[in-house]
């Protein structure tokens, strides 16, 4: 029988030292994922200075910031996300300087706490495959713009075509039991744009445009940092539960399926999304 980990505070994932997913949420997937592709989403939505905006999912607020920082002192933005650990990071980060004033709120994405027709645009990065109903979700999206505003919605494709993310599915697949590593690829299960594109018809969208996005994704630290992603993900707690033998024979085994994304010692991948972008008439 196994000793089960049972370590107070923080766990060593590869590199890093996590207190929290939301922690490794903040310290590994923003700086690598979730801000490049924020920026991309950011430009796709055209932000006019003035502008109020919506972040539906905002998570600790990564792409609010991003489109305060875009409107300016004369905009205002408006994060909603379910997770009161997320909203509380969020409202715990400084200013946007030179920024529109920001405001965060705890709300399901259906329904939404906010009043009718008083944004210009929404957004919603990475956050539609997780919601339970999709069409409620879209509905209160719609009912939340003004006339004439727009949506832009990033979801990811599926997990074989996001290679790092790929190789540590492999390595859970072989190293945890099957309902535990099934968690893993939760975020890469609503890939197919056409679905994207009906929900935001069926929602009463027009103008709806689908485009297919590839960015770079660098793990400049290698190996121990791609494995170090796993902090931040649905398998964190399953993983950290781990006996210590257990979790490095799960390094081994992952290192062995990154392996061939390896050059000059960094992880050099990509992530592929899906981005739509829809207006209300
Ligand atoms: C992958 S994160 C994306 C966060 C953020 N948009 C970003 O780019 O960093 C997904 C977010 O969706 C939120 N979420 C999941 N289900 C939700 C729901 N039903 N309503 C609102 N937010 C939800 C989670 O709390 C989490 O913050």
């Amino acid at each position: 029988m196994t000793k089960r980990s049972d370590q107070a505070g923080p766990t060593v994932f590869g590199c890093f030292s996590v207190q929290s997913v939301a922690d490794a949420y903040e310290k590994i997937y923003l700086p690598r994922i979730f801000i490049p592709w924020g920026k991309r989403l950011i430009e796709r939505a055209q932000l006019q200075p003035g502008d109020v905006v919506l972040d539906v999912a905002t998570g600790p607020g990564t792409v609010a910031r991003l489109a305060a920082e875009r409107v300016g002192p004369r905009g205002r933005v408006v994060g909603a996300d379910i997770s009161p650990a997320m909203i509380a990071i969020a409202n715990g980060k400084p200013p946007v300087p030179g920024g529109a004033a920001l405001d965060y709120v705890v709300s399901p994405a259906a329904p939404l706490a906010v009043p009718d027709e008083a944004f210009d645009v929404v957004t919603c990065q990475q956050g539609l495959q997780f919601f339970p109903d999709r069409g409620a979700a879209i509905a209160e999206m719609h009912r939340a713009l003004r006339r004439d505003g727009r949506l832009v919605a990033a979801v990811w494709r599926e997990i074989a075509l996001q290679p790092s993310f790929a190789a540590l599915d492999a390595a859970l697949r072989e190293c945890l039991p099957a309902d535990q590593a099934e968690s893993y690829g939760a975020p890469f299960r609503w890939p197919r744009g056409e679905d994207l594109v009906a929900v935001l018809r069926a929602g009463g969208f027009s103008e709806v445009v689908l485009e297919e996005v590839r960015l770079p994704l660098v793990c400049e630290q290698g190996i121990p940092q791609a494995l170090a992603t796993l902090a931040a993900s649905p398998v964190a707690p399953a993983v950290a539960q781990l006996a210590h033998e257990e979790r490095a024979t799960l390094w081994a085994v992952g290192a062995r399926y990154l392996a061939p994304l390896v050059s000059d010692g960094q992880v050099r991948t990509h992530m592929v999304s899906n981005i739509v972008s829809a207006r209300k008439r």
